[in-house]
């Protein structure tokens, strides 16, 4: 990893010889007017990691936002770093790479620099991203195998446009035999992470491959209770001069991780973007946290807690 004066510009390295900027703004943003402020607003504080899938349906609003910056030349290509993300209906090999090109036409982009499979579910293939029976249970699709999925991802690297691949919504005992079988090792890993999951055993075996870990809900989703309002969280940020947000970004940065944020207002994107390192003691004490609690179930059964509706 390599270290910056701030925070906020911080790097950490992949697999791939390239790198990741850290602090990264999502895009699960409700509706294509606010994702399209929500992402510009995010680009012009500072934010040049950007989170996108092809489920959030609104990858034509990242893009037009992305867009109008480069036009306006206020970033150059190269200095963001886009990923989205294979949903679950589009597994089949065969149905990887029109799907990836799909979302690459919908951002107006010529190449990503991540792409995820966003869970390691295979929903039944079609175009509908939420297939259920009668009776409202999702139809999972058996007969194609995240292996199966992965050497699809490992052909549109091959083929160039796609800089980098990897998972989310995965555990470390279905992360293991991927990795081992990869001819591509995976990039990134994204998944919940904050300090009521820190998810430290996924932390070591990544730190030890050189996978990046991508944290998703550091601010725990804005869900209240919760980390945002824990005492630890608040006695630091008093202590530092800081925001609960700040801290808890703070403290996914200085362990290592990358981070994905969803702030929707400028007051709150400037707020989460202006990070600054805690003291060793302060982060040993959130370690020291003892509370444990996962708060979206998409990782037990592919099915997205937090997706905008009709979107
Ligand atoms: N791989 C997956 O399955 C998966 C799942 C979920 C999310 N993600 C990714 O992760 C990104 C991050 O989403 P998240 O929900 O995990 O983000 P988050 O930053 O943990 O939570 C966002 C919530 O926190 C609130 N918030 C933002 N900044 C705040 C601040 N400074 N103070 C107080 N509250 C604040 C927001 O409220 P307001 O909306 O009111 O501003 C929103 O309710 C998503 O956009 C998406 O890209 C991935």
């Amino acid at each position: 990893m390599r270290e910056h004066s701030e925070l906020r510009c911080r790097t950490i390295s992949m697999n791939n010889g390239r790198s990741i900027p850290a602090l990264g703004f999502g895009t699960l943003i409700p509706g294509l007017p606010d994702t399209l402020l929500a992402t510009s607003t995010a680009l012009e504080v500072g934010f040049r990691q950007f989170d996108c899938a092809e489920r959030y349906r609104n990858e034509e609003a990242v893009g037009e936002a992305i867009q109008d910056a480069l036009r306006e030349g206020k970033v150059r290509r190269e200095d963001l770093f886009i990923a989205t993300k294979l949903w679950n209906n589009n597994h089949r090999p065969e149905r990887v790479e029109p799907a990836f090109e799909a979302s690459l036409d919908r951002l107006g982009l010529k190449y990503l620099d991540l792409y995820l499979i966003h869970t390691p579910f295979a929903f039944q293939p079609g175009d509908e991203q939420d297939p259920r029976d009668q009776n409202g249970n999702v139809l999972y699709d058996h007969d194609v195998t995240l292996l199966d999925t992965w050497k699809a991802m490992e052909s549109l690297v091959d083929h160039g446009k796609c800089r980098a691949i990897g998972l989310s919504d995965i555990g470390l005992s279905e992360l293991k035999p991927i990795y081992e079988s990869a001819r591509i090792k995976p990039a990134v890993v994204q998944v919940e992470a904050h300090p009521y999951l820190p998810e430290t055993e996924l932390l070591e075996f990544c730190k030890e491959k050189g996978v990046v870990f991508l944290a998703f809900a550091p601010l725990g989703h804005g869900m209240r209770p919760g980390p945002l309002e824990d005492p630890v969280v608040l006695g630091i940020a008093a202590q530092v001069g800081k925001t609960p947000a700040q801290v808890l970004l703070a403290w996914a940065v200085q362990r290592g991780t990358a981070v994905l944020t969803t702030p929707r207002t400028a007051a709150r994107a400037r707020e989460n973007f202006d990070i600054s390192a805690l003291p060793e003691d302060a982060l040993d004490e959130i370690n020291r946290i003892q509370t444990r609690q996962r708060l979206n179930p998409v990782v037990t059964t592919g099915i997205p807690g937090f997706i905008p509706k009709g979107g």
